[in-house]
């Protein structure tokens, strides 16, 4: 007798001769007879048929929703519909009970907010261990893809003594007396006596060391937690997010784009070729919860054909200044229906402009270069018209921004001039200046925030559903 998994059971042909044993977690169980068993390894049950005559009834009173089981039986065709085969049980243990009388996921629709607040056993459901198999698929398919191109896989540090991206707020890592800190003469907390002698964060971004890596061994990657403690409460934003950030020297903006959408195009495809069972469950929850919305709310593709639009089109690349004529003159910005009008060239886009643009305009993934100087970072290289620079931003529907990047300042003396104007001392930075020093070259990169790709990837509307344990403002439980 061999143990299988529940998606092994689900394809295999039925024959009485064939004893099956099977561990999971009862996810119903109805009319004194039919288990509906679930281990993690599909979207999908497989039914176990028990005889009630045959089993002591103080036994079979155990079998209860998510209480863990263990099922030995003979693998038969089964009499019912929707599966092939079933489980006609002819032993069975319970591994762990589950107190109907006080088991918080039960046989029912429970809301997103509700099931956040059991984050540890949402999993159980059809909706989160759908969502989190596909999470992990696509981490699979973001590093196949790297591996598969000649990119190397770079841990970028997770605490920094670098303050310099300037990609938001930052969490402070000190082992300093709380209540009771050294001072310096100026009544500031003295950060010598600090455990890395300086003051360090948390990463906001593992970039500027991804360049370091970039030039010397060519194509490189990270893939790893970031932090960033900007008080935004949004379905969007995490203060605790992955992000996935290749860089590669002599490659410049073109060459960029290229990457980002190939790269966007492969990990979808492959979730579409090998998580199928589980998108199209999504997809059906999606549609549902479409039904409920305003005609003019619904989105006109489903998710399937939305990941097939993506892996199938062209993204539409534009600069920001044809993208900035376009949203001045639309009508929401006319009729002052956006909550910030565009009136001039220079202005900071919002996430209801690059929804717009993406969602009613072009109705596809927009890809947006050549900023304005002054609403990015310092380190993306300056162009010839001395107030762009060479960024790109990928928006997805639904999303807004999915991925920033941008070819980087190559030229020492251009960088320098670009940190001594917004006060980022050149210590700070020596080593990031010493790439500009020796062996120059163009290169460039872009950061991908994981949990906007899965929520693309998924249908899901709030990020903290895409995270095992999300961490926003007020919020780090477990
Ligand atoms: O645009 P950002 O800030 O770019 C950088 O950090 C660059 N250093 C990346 C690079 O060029 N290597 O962040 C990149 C992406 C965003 O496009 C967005 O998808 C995601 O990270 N992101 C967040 N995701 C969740 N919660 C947040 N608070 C996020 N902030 C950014
Ligand atoms: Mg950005």
């Amino acid at each position: 007798m061999q143990t299988y998994t529940v998606s092994d059971l689900l394809r295999k042909e039925p024959s009485v001769f064939q004893s099956v044993d099977i561990k999971g977690w009862v996810r119903t169980y109805r009319a004194n007879r039919f288990i509906a068993l679930n281990d993690g390894s599909t979207i999908n049950n497989i039914q176990c048929v028990v005889d009630f005559e045959k089993f002591d009834e103080a036994l079979l009173k155990r079998i209860t929703t998510g209480a863990a089981i263990h099922i030995t039986g003979d693998l038969v065709e089964s009499q019912g519909k929707g599966q092939k085969v079933e489980i006609q049980v002819t032993k069975l243990e319970i591994l762990g009970d589950a107190n109907p009388e006080t088991y918080p996921i039960q046989p029912k629709k429970h809301s997103f907010e509700f099931l956040r607040e059991q984050a540890h056993l949402r999993t159980r459901t059809n909706t989160f261990s759908a969502v989190m198999r596909l999470r992990s698929s696509l981490s699979f398919a973001i590093h196949k893809y790297f591996n598969d191109n000649g990119f190397y896989y770079m841990h970028t540090p997770i605490i920094t003594g670098s303050d310099a991206e300037g990609a938001g707020e930052m969490f402070r890592v000190s082992n300093l007396d709380a209540k009771n800190p050294p001072l310096n003469d100026d009544g500031h907390i003295d950060y010598t006596q600090d455990f890395f002698g300086k003051e360090t964060n948390l990463t906001v971004s593992g970039q500027l060391e991804a360049e370091t890596y970039a030039m010397s061994l060519g194509k490189v990657y990270t893939f790893g937690p970031t932090f960033r403690a900007e008080n935004s409460n949004t379905s969007r934003h995490l203060a605790e997010f992955w992000m996935i950030e290749p860089e590669v020297a002599f490659m410049d903006l073109a060459g960029n784009m290229d990457l980002a959408e190939d790269f966007l195009k492969s990990v979808l495809k492959h979730i579409l070729e090998h998580n199928r069972e589980d998108l199209d469950f999504l997809d059906t929850r999606l549609q549902n919860e479409e039904k409920t919305k305003p005609q003019a709310e619904r989105s006109d593709m489903n998710l399937i054909e939305k990941l097939k639009f993506v892996t199938e089109n062209n993204f539409m690349r534009l600069s920001y200044t044809e993208a900035i004529d376009i949203l001045r003159n639309c009508k929401p910005n006319k009729k002052k229906k956006f909550n910030y009008i565009i009136n001039e060239w220079g202005a900071d886009l919002q996430s209801e402009h690059e929804r717009f643009l993406v969602e009613k305009h072009f109705k596809c993934p927009v890809i947006l270069f050549d900023y304005p100087a002054n609403i990015k970072a310092f380190y993306m290289r300056l162009n010839d018209d001395g107030k762009t620079v060479r960024a790109m931003d990928i928006l997805f529907p639904g999303i807004g921004e999915i991925v920033g990047g941008a070819q980087r300042e190559e030229r020492l003396e251009v960088l320098k001039q670009k940190m001594a104007a917004i006060d980022i001392p050149e210590e700070d930075l020596w080593w990031y200046l010493d790439l500009r020093k020796y062996g120059t070259a163009v290169h460039s990169g872009f950061g991908l925030g994981f949990e906007r790709l899965v929520m693309f990837a998924t249908g899901m509307g709030n990020i903290r559903d895409v995270i095992p344990f999300p961490r926003t403002p007020q919020n780090a439980e477990f």
